[in-house]
Order: structure tokens, then sequence, then C-alpha cells
């Protein structure tokens, strides 16, 4: 079912996508980091599911945490490997079947990820993040303001392209009620965008959920 969508990632050039998503994504980048510090402790466990090449690897380093990073995609974690080398702890694996304990991890977080997803998909995927994680659980996702209208769509490549309607994707969130969820923040910002589609400013939501101490797994 994924093979379509993984062949996408496997043909787009890692420089090129840094490039033009390091400077778009700074603000959510920012947002979710400033939320996590404030709950996280120097030398914490962190996965990035979905993790691409490996953007954020060096903000989480530079802050002192332990990242651990997993991707479908081949070549994004070879790239990475050969970037970062071994301290990234990087991992091949499908974020729907995350190869991990139960709260390994004192955040497990996806950027960019649940809004490409096959429909039903993303459902496994917060349950897999929320499983792996012993502390907070991020969702960040990217909400295109020129379309406020849920669709879901696969194109000639392969890629799923999908946007939501967020008063439905809330309400989607909400129906996790045995999540505490600690914060959702929406932010509309300008970002530079790499293609001449208007308007060029982009949404942004970013979903943050607590474990509470005592539950148990
Ligand atoms: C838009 S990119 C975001 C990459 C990174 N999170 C970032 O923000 O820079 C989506 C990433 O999700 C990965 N991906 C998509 N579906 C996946 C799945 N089921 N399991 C693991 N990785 C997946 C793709 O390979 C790709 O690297």
């Amino acid at each position: 079912m994924n093979q379509g969508w993984r062949a996408y990632w496997e043909k787009t050039n890692p420089d090129k996508f840094m490039i033009s998503h390091l400077p778009r994504t700074e603000k959510v980048r920012e947002l979710y980091f400033t939320q996590a510090s404030e709950i996280l402790k120097r030398g914490n466990r962190i996965l990035d599911v979905g993790c691409g090449p490996a953007m954020d690897y060096p903000m989480w380093r530079d802050a002192g945490y332990r990242y651990f990073g997993v991707d479908f995609t081949q070549q994004f974690i070879d790239y990475a490997n050969e970037k970062y080398g071994e301290e990234a702890n990087l991992s091949l694996m499908d974020a729907k079947n995350l190869q991990f304990k139960n709260r390994r991890f004192h955040l497990a977080y996806s950027k960019d990820l649940l809004e490409h997803q096959p429909p039903g998909d993303w459902r496994k995927i917060i349950r897999e993040l929320w499983r792996v994680t012993s502390k907070l659980m991020i969702i960040s996702f990217f909400l295109p303001p020129w379309d406020n209208s849920t669709k879901h769509q696969k194109r000639d490549d392969g890629v799923w392209t999908n946007t939501y309607n967020k008063t439905e994707v809330f309400n989607h969130i909400m129906r996790f009620k045995n999540l505490n969820w600690l914060r959702i923040n929406e932010s509309m910002f300008h970002t530079p965008s790499s293609t001449n589609r208007k308007p060029k400013s982009h949404g942004w939501a970013v979903w943050t959920a607590m474990k509470s101490f005592c539950e148990e797994d």
C-alpha cells in the first residue's frame, strides 16, 4: 500500500529537501522545541518519527538531548548517517510499527508526517507514538490555509496529498480521550515558498500530549 509513497521519497533529493524545508519550518520547529524543553531534562531520549534527512538532529543534540530518528525511506537514512554518523541513532522503520519497547523515550514526535498518510493510517501512528513515550508526545500538522476542506488524494506518482479541515482534525484528535492533552497550538505564519502557490503562508498545528506520571502501560 505504501509502495508509491515510499518510491516518491526515495526519489526526493535530500539536499534540495533540506534547503527548501529548513526556512519554511523554522518557526514550527522553534515552537515544539520550546514546549518540549519546558518538560524534558538534558539527556532525555527523543524519538523523531518520519525524520526524513534528520533536519532536527542538530537542534536536539546541541541542547543536550539524545536523539533517535526513524524513517521508512532508505536514502534519507543513508544521507543522514553519512552526514551525522552513528550518534544520530537512525533506523529504517515504519511509523505504524515502531520496533521499540513501551515508554522507551521521553518524547516521541512527528512533524510533517501524518498529513501525507493514506486515510486511516495516522491513527495507527498516533497510537505508536503514544505507546513508546513515557512523558510527552508532540504531533505537528501542516494545515494549508488555502483549502479548508478535507480531501484525500493519491497522485499519479503515488503521493498522498491530504488536506484536512481543522475542526475535523481537532475533533478527531480529541477522541483520544485517554490522552492528557497539554497544549494545542495553532500558528499561522508567512513563510517563504518554493512554489508560486498563493497565499504564501503556511499554517501549523502543534498538539502536545503528556503522559500522566502514574499511568500504567
Ligand atoms: C514531509 S517529510 C518530513 C520529514 C521530517 N519530519 C521533516 O520535517 O523534515 C515526510 C517523511 O515521512 C516519511 N514517512 C512517510 N510515511 C512513513 C511511514 N509510514 N513510516 C516511516 N516514515 C514515513 C517519509 O519517508 C519522509 O521522510
